[in-house]
Formats: C-alpha cells, structure tokens, sequence
C-alpha cells in the first residue's frame, strides 16, 4: 500500500486545476495516505519546494481559477541531471507516487520520472482540449464560456456599428475552443489551423450576406492561423466593411471554473488516486464517452486526436 504522494501542477495553468487538486488530496487523506503540495511544478519536486498537506490544506478552492500549487515550465527537467535530481527528493521526502496535473509536454516528464521509480500517474490540465487520449481536459469549458461572453459583447458593438469583428483564441496549435466557440457565437467564419481558408471567400461571403441585411460579421481565429489584425484589415479592405481585431490571450485561462470542470477535476482527481492506491503507475487519466479512463503514458502521447471537422462543417453550413 503506497503511504505518500506528491501533487503538482505544470505547464499552462487551467481552471479547475485546484478543483482537481482538492480531489486528490482528499482522496488521498481519507484512503489513509500523506499528502504532499509540490510548488511551481517540476522545479519543486528538484528543488524540495513542498509542504504537507491536511485536509483544510484545500478548502476554499474548488471554485478559483489559476492554481494554488503554482505552476512553471521546469526545463532542468528534461535533463537526465534535472530527472535524477528530482527522483533523489521523492526518495529523500518518501514520495512514492506523483499525481502530474498538465499537459503532453507534463506527461513527457511523467513517463520519464516512472521510468525511475516513481509511480506517476497524469491528469489532462490544459484550455485547449488537445490531449489526443481524452476527449475533455480540465478547463477546456471554463475557457470556452469566456471566450463566448467576450465575444458576445463584441458582437454588440459590431452589431452597432455595422462592423466586422475578427477574434482570437487560444488552442495552440489545435482549433477545438475556435470552432466550438464560433458556433455558440453564430459566426459567420470560423478559421482554423486544421482546414483550409480563403480570405477571398470569406470577404465574398460577407457581402452576400450584407445584402441580405446582415450587420455584424464575426469571425473566430485559432491562434497559430495568422495575423489576426492583417487578416482584419485585409477582409476590409475586400469589402469595405469596417473590421477591427481583437485577441482575446490569457484571460482565458483565468477565472472561476465551470461546473464542468469542477466536477471532471474531482472525478479525475479521485480515479488517479485509485490508480496509486493500487500501485499503478506511469498512466494518464482521460475521458471517452463520459466514462472515465486511463492509459500508459507512452501510449496516451502517441494518440492522435481528431479534429471536429463535422462541427465545423456543420458551422459553415449554417453561416449566412
Ligand atoms: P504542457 O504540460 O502544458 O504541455 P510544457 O510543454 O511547457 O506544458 O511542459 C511542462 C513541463 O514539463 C516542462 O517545463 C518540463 O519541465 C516538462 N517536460 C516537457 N517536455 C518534457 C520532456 N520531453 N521530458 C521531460 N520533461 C518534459
Ligand atoms: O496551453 C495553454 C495556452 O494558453 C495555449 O492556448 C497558448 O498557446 C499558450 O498556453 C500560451 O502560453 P504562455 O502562457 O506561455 O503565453
């Protein structure tokens, strides 16, 4: 039976992080284990920045965004000195287990430290839903609801002023908050890295729909397409629609997380404690068709994930 586990988060943070947090340290408290908090991701576990946990250790954050663990890019970890470092501290400290909040770049790491020892076991934080063994990662709703309610009210200024508004969002290099926000919007375009777009199209699509007596043009951009300013200048330019742009960035990431993330971060926090309860590691937790589940590590980063090509269409269907 393992007696002491280590949580962390890593990578970008994501609402619900905390939710998911709490989960494991609850779970683990209550199935008899001491729990450790690392600090600011793999930089804590090398550099001993850790702290043990009680049960009110996570009250009162179920419902903020960001992460109470703290959160950072650790690149001394992808060095064999960084890793070895930071499996002597599981073993000075007695951890035998790390639950690894983050994303693929976060697994990498994970893999690497089971492969020492160390019982790791991933859990899918990310706003952009691209983690190809899941079909939700934590904070993927939050993230998308904000974007929907920025771009609503940049809907009611473009609507005003009969105008074309061009926004970004985040994904990295996957369009999944893209398409989906740009069908809760109504959009009339949405542009991602994954299917091919036409400026000349989109501006011709415009026009049609004005004469029909459309007034506001929004069109959502994956991050990563292009120049999101260029692009809105370009389409007014085409069309003589008044366009402004507007990258909506890292507030995103922010915020109080959905009822949908809180509860798939407890339902994923708990099912990654079973898991180490049991002695299983070197696993990433995921979600199909609602059901909670889990994979080796290695196999989980050689999935690839497809994209919503059917929303997408679907989207372009009904734009006009
Ligand atoms: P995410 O987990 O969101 O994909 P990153 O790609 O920035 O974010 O990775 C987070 C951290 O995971 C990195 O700063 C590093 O500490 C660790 N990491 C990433 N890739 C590897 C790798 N190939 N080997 C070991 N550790 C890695
Ligand atoms: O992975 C989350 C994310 O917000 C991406 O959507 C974006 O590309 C990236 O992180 C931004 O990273 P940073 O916080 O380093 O600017």
């Amino acid at each position: 039976m393992i007696k002491k586990i280590g949580i962390l988060t890593s990578g970008g943070d994501a609402p619900g992080m905390n939710a998911a947090v709490r989960a494991v340290a609850r779970t683990a408290l209550r199935r008899g284990m001491d729990v450790y908090g690392i600090r600011r991701g793999y930089n804590g576990l090398i550099n001993g920045d850790v702290f043990q946990m009680n049960e009110r250790s996570v009250s009162d954050i179920i419902h903020r965004g960001g992460t109470v663990l703290y959160t950072a890019r650790c690149p001394e970890f992808r060095t064999e000195e960084g890793l070895e470092k930071a499996k002597a501290k599981c073993n000075e400290l007695g951890l035998e287990g790390i639950v690894v909040i983050g994303g693929d770049g976060s697994f990498r790491g994970a893999a690497d430290l089971s492969a020492r020892g160390i019982l790791c076991v991933g859990l899918p934080g990310t706003i952009d839903n691209d983690i190809a063994c899941t079909e939700y990662t934590i904070g993927y709703d939050t993230a998308m609801n904000t974007a929907m309610e920025m771009v609503d009210k940049l809907r009611d200024t473009s609507q005003s002023h009969d105008r074309c508004s061009v926004v970004e969002v985040m994904g990295r290099n996957a369009g999944y908050i893209a398409v989906n926000t740009g069908i809760a919007c109504g959009a009339i375009e949405i542009i991602t890295k994954e299917v091919p777009y036409d400026l000349n199209s989109i501006a011709k699509k415009m026009l049609e729909t004005k004469a029909h007596g459309k007034q506001n043009f929004i069109i959502v951009v994956s991050e990563g397409v292009g120049n999101s300013t260029e692009i809105a200048k370009i389409l007014e330019e085409k069309t003589h629609i008044e366009a402004r742009a507007t990258i909506l960035g890292h507030v995103q990431r922010g915020g109080s997380p959905t009822v949908r993330d809180r509860v798939v971060a407890t339902q994923m926090g708990h099912y990654a404690v079973e898991l180490l309860e049991q002695g299983i590691g070197n696993r990433v937790v995921g979600m199909q068709k609602n059901e909670i589940v889990d994979f080796d590590i290695q196999e989980a980063l050689s999935m690839k994930k497809p994209y919503e090509i059917e929303l997408h269409n679907m989207a372009e269907e009904i734009a006009f």
